[in-house]
Formats: structure tokens, C-alpha cells, sequence
């Protein structure tokens, strides 16, 4: 497995690294447990609201045996304007080993690579850019569902102008062999997707795929003005997997969602808890996947060996 020190993009990412994520992320699954050599601590920085992605960060760091130290930017010295990087800095030199950042400016992280740090950063989603964390999630899941990606037919269907899955995934999965497709209104398929996919309607698309994979209307990121017009039924009927849509799907295809749910709204309720969602198994991989990751950068912090990720 190639270690690094920060993990903040899935650019960093060949297929060979993602497989090696997915499979320790199997170990981890399986039972594996690794051993740190002293005392280390994790901080997990949000700035942007999460339940997933911080209690799943939290699990795993706290099943790999990492101390965590409660971080609040509301009573943080953030508010008295500290910057993000004298932040890094300062829980640095107190002691902290590793960063976990959710952050509303796309590449926040850019600077705090640029500043080498000593302490290990991830990515925990940045604005629209990229959720790494969340990628390789939906990586295990699918691979765990069909023991490959060469050729699976995938949609992603919804919100993609504010989606950093959208980004993430569609990057990962071309790369990987898979065959990318877009749903969901035009006006949010930006011109710099095509080269991963083509745009079709949810009707043209239902019948044909191995996963259907939505994607949340991120009403925080649109403009006041459209998200007061916005008729979530209308929506529903026009781009959501309905009921009647979801009937037409092969018998072996999944439907997949990084949730929140907006329930009724891209995905019928009933469909979040039916047999062909894996939408709660992509919550439990994303504990093992995120021990993957903070594993990974724990070698680099000289926490663990390298040895001690191998099967
Ligand atoms: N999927 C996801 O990132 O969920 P949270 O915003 O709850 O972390």
C-alpha cells in the first residue's frame, strides 16, 4: 500500500490504491486489529454540518486506539478569526497526530498541504469539490455487491452541480473501468462532466443499470431564490427514483445513496430500507474504509508499520 501523509483527494488514488483500501477495509471488516506503538490523538475539525462522516471518523478512531480530542469551531479560537492553518499549527504542537477536516471552501486543504505539516490531514469533504472518504466507501460497497467494476453501468442522479460525491465518484469510477451516466435536471450537469459520462433521463436509465446511485438536493448550497421555487413533488416525479421507476430495474441492480435522504424527494421513502438498497451497508463501510485510511497515514506518522497492513 502506498502511504502518504495527507489524503485529501481521490487524485491521489490509482486503482491499485483503491483496491489496497478496499481490501484492508475487508480485514478490518473480518476482524483485524492493529496495535499502536504509544499514545497518538485525532481531532476532528468540522466546520459543516455531518452525522456519518463524524461518527464513523470517530468509530474508527477510536477502534484503531487513537485518543480523540473534542473539537467545537463555535467556542474554538476560529471565532477570534485564528486561521485554519495556526489552528493545524497550534493542536500540532500540543501534541495532535491527525487532522480529520470537513470544510465549506472547495480545497481548503491546498495551503495546509503546501505548510508540510507533521501531523496527518484527511479530507472529510470540501464544499463541492471532493469527499474522498465517501468515494472509497462506495467503492467497497460496490465491489462487495459485484466483485468488480469493469463495465458496470452507473448513475448518478440528483444534485451534481453541489456534489462532491458526484465529483469524487465519477473521477474513481471511469478510472476504474466502470461506464458513468448522468440523471437528474440538465442545468446541474456542468459542461465538465461529459468527459466522464452522458446525461439521460431517469426513465432512460432505470431499466438499464447495475447501480442507481442519488444524490441529495443540497438545498444549503442553492441560491435563496431557487430553493424557495423548488417543488420537491415535482422533482420527485420528474427526476426521482420513484416506486414505479425502481420496479423497472434489473433484478440484480443495487441502488446506492452517500445520505442524508431527502425522503420522497430523490428516492421514494419505502425505497431506503428495500431489499435492493445498500444504503445503510454503505454506512457500515464507511467505519471500516475510514480505518483504511487513518491506518494508512498512522505508518506515515511512524504509529504503525507498514507490515502491520499487510494481510
Ligand atoms: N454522506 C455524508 O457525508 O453524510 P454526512 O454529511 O452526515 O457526513
Amino acid at each position: 500500500m502506498k502511504i502518504s501523509n495527507n489524503l485529501v483527494s481521490v487524485d491521489q488514488f490509482n486503482n491499485q490504491d483503491v483496491m489496497a483500501f478496499i481490501k484492508l477495509a475487508q480485514a478490518f471488516k473480518n476482524g483485524k486489529t492493529v496495535q499502536l506503538n504509544k499514545q497518538a490523538f485525532a481531532m476532528n475539525l468540522f466546520f459543516e454540518h455531518s452525522t456519518r462522516t463524524h461518527t464513523s471518523f470517530e468509530v474508527a478512531e477510536r477502534r484503531l486506539g487513537l485518543d480523540v480530542i473534542p473539537f467545537d469551531p463555535t467556542t474554538s479560537s476560529v471565532t477570534k478569526g485564528e486561521s485554519l492553518l495556526d489552528t493545524l499549527k497550534t493542536v500540532q504542537a500540543i501534541g495532535v497526530n491527525l487532522a480529520v477536516i470537513r470544510h465549506p471552501h472547495d480545497q481548503y486543504y491546498l495551503p495546509l498541504v503546501d505548510a508540510n505539516l507533521s501531523l496527518s490531514l484527511i479530507n472529510a469533504g470540501d464544499g463541492s469539490g471532493q469527499h474522498p472518504s465517501q468515494s472509497l466507501l462506495d467503492m467497497l460497497t460496490i465491489y462487495e455487491e459485484f466483485g468488480h467494476f469493469d463495465g458496470l453501468k452507473i448513475a448518478i442522479v440528483g444534485d451534481l452541480a453541489h456534489s462532491r460525491v458526484a465529483r469524487s465518484n465519477m473521477e474513481l469510477l471511469t478510472q476504474l473501468g466502470a461506464q458513468v451516466y448522468f440523471g437528474g435536471p440538465e442545468e446541474w450537469y456542468n459542461s465538465d462532466f461529459a468527459q466522464y459520462g452522458e446525461h439521460r433521463s431517469i426513465d432512460d436509465l432505470v431499466g438499464e443499470m447495475d447501480v442507481m446511485m442519488l444524490l441529495r438536493v443540497q438545498h444549503e448550497r442553492l441560491a435563496q431564490a431557487s430553493d424557495q421555487q423548488f417543488d420537491t413533488a415535482a422533482y420527485h416525479q420528474q427526476y426521482g427514483l420513484t416506486e414505479e421507476r425502481a420496479a423497472k430495474m434489473p433484478k440484480h441492480a443495487i441502488i446506492m445513496h452517500p445520505a442524508p435522504v431527502n425522503r420522497g424527494v430523490e428516492l421514494a421513502s419505502d425505497l431506503v430500507e428495500a431489499p435492493q438498497s445498500r444504503i445503510f451497508q454503505q454506512m457500515t463501510n464507511g467505519v471500516y474504509i475510514r480505518m483504511a485510511m487513518i491506518a494508512n497515514v498512522l505508518v506515515h506518522q511512524g504509529l504503525l508499520t507498514a507490515e502491520q497492513l499487510e494481510a
